[in-house]
């Protein structure tokens, strides 16, 4: 079995030897132009060359969760798209939502810049119960993340494309479900107008359920996978429909997000704050306006990494899997875009 390596920005060296290590029978290669065809691929934004000379391969691993670049190129058509499944991003992904939520519900800036000035002062206690938080994408991290701010109390609302029921969870916690109160749903019959609650999560799903996410959300976090119809979904129609003060956190794909339409609503006050960790350009570019924004945090795609050991861990046995015939979890679907 060969396998190839092929991963823009990313030092082949200890992959190769990872892999090496993990699949002992096979034959592990970093990829070059003229290279003999292999039947596994374990890619990150590869050049298309790579596709037209690799038309033999049964699987390609991306080492993201996303795979909005990957499908932008021609692929082999027999060959299964497999993204990374968690790999230690979802804890990543919680930690990064959970502390620019509280950072800015606990007005921790404002508190540094007063110490800074050598204030001793109060702020009047926030409610919890202002500060809905929507989660747009209930996948491998959209799902950690809402359970995670669940955990903190804060009322979570969900939105996916299909309905979310509490089997539908990819893990179930031991967070207490909340009972639904009657102003948030009269109808008792499922539909994508009626939310359930899986998890303590409020889950709103589909078009017709996106409104009503969008006006129960006071801070949204966008955790969508970058498709036709997920692009621009953070404009000024949508964002104008979160609750008074509404605050946006980005990890998921810069072009989620119309830059200008943030900026607008920031200056006329609707908005109150973003915390973006992906840009539409990446690197951002030196004389963007978000750099020095004092209303916007960035960090540098950082939110949710990818662990070297636990992916190749995660690669290898799916290969092993496949090898075997077996069924492995992570399938991406190219019709959908994730
Ligand atoms: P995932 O498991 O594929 O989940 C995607 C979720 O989005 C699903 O709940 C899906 O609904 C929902 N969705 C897709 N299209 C939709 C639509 N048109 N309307 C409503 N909901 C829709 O993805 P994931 O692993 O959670 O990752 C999400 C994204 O995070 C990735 O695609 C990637 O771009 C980004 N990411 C960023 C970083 C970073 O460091 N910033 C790291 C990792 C990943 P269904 O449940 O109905 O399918
Ligand atoms: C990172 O952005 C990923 O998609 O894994």
């Amino acid at each position: 079995m060969n396998i190839t390596f092929c991963c823009t920005n990313t030092a082949p060296e200890p992959w190769l030897q990872g892999l090496r290590a993990a699949l002992p029978g096979a034959d592990v290669s970093l990829w070059e132009p003229g290279a003999v065809p292999a039947d596994y691929a374990v890619v990150w934004a590869p050049p298309q060359q790579f596709f037209d000379e690799q038309g033999q391969l049964k699987a390609v691993f991306n080492i993201g969760a996303g795979v909005d670049a990957l499908l932008k190129l021609r692929l082999p058509p027999q060959a299964l798209i497999v993204r990374l499944d968690d790999a230690g991003m979802s804890v990543q992904m919680a930690e990064y939502v959970c502390h620019a939520v509280i950072r800015h519900f606990r007005e921790f800036d404002a508190y540094e810049a007063d110490t800074r000035d050598g204030k001793w002062s109060f702020r009047k206690p926030q409610e919890r119960a202002d500060f809905p938080v929507g989660v747009m994408g209930l996948g491998v991290l959209g799902q950690r993340v809402a359970r995670a701010l669940a955990q903190f109390d804060f009322p979570v609302n969900g939105w996916s494309r299909s309905h979310k029921k509490p089997g539908d969870w990819v893990t179930e916690c031991s967070a207490q479900v909340k009972e639904e109160p009657a102003t948030r749903a009269g109808d008792t019959e499922q539909t994508a107008r009626s939310p359930s609650h899986p998890n303590g999560v409020m889950c709103f799903s589909g078009a017709e359920g996106f409104k009503d996410f969008l006006a129960a959300s006071r801070v949204l976090v966008c955790l969508l996978p970058l498709t036709p119809d997920t692009r621009d979904i953070m404009n000024h129609d949508h964002l104008s429909r979160l609750r008074s003060g509404g605050y946006v956190i980005n990890v998921a794909r810069g072009a989620h997000l119309v830059e200008e339409d943030l900026l607008t609503l920031l200056d006329s006050g609707h908005l109150s704050g973003a915390t973006l960790d992906v840009f539409r350009t990446e690197p951002l570019p030196a004389e963007h306006s978000f750099w020095k924004h004092p209303k916007i945090t960035i960090t540098p795609h950082t939110s949710a990494r990818t662990l070297r050991s636990e992916s190749i861990a995660q690669i290898a046995g799916k290969i092993a899997a496949l090898q075997r015939g077996e069924p492995v979890a992570g399938m991406v679907d190219p019709r959908r875009g994730y």
